[in-house]
């Protein structure tokens, strides 16, 4: 499966969902995830992220492997979104920002 990391916390471009076929991103405050149930593995998420925060799971670098699991337990309370919509405001000045986890929103 395919995992949303920790790049997209406030940055949340959603470029990804527009080209997703099988609508498996799932819509938080401040961040999207993937629901693993769902992801086909197409791959083609992976390069609209201007933010270079998805990956395949066994390609996670070493500190982001806790995201599968987030993404997992995420994608349960969320909902679905099969749209792009306008980034945060602020997206930009929070792209490739270390150690965003405490800011995300439930
Ligand atoms: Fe959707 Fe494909 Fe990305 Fe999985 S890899 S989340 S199926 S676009
Ligand atoms: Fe997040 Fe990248 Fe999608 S920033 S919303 S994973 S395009």
């Amino acid at each position: 499966t395919y995992v949303v990391s920790e790049n997209c916390i406030k940055c949340k471009f959603t470029d990804c969902v527009d080209v997703c076929p099988v609508d498996c991103f799932r819509e938080g405050p401040n961040f999207l995830v993937i629901d693993p149930d769902e992801c086909i593995d197409c791959t083609l998420c992976v390069a609209e992220c201007p933010a270079e925060a998805i990956f395949a799971e066994d390609d996670l670098p070493a500190d982001q492997t806790h995201f599968t699991a987030l993404n997992a337990e995420l994608s349960k309370l969320w909902g679905v979104i099969v749209e792009k919509k306008d980034p945060p405001a602020d997206a930009e000045e929070w792209q490739g920002v270390k150690d965003k986890l405490h800011l995300l929103e439930r």
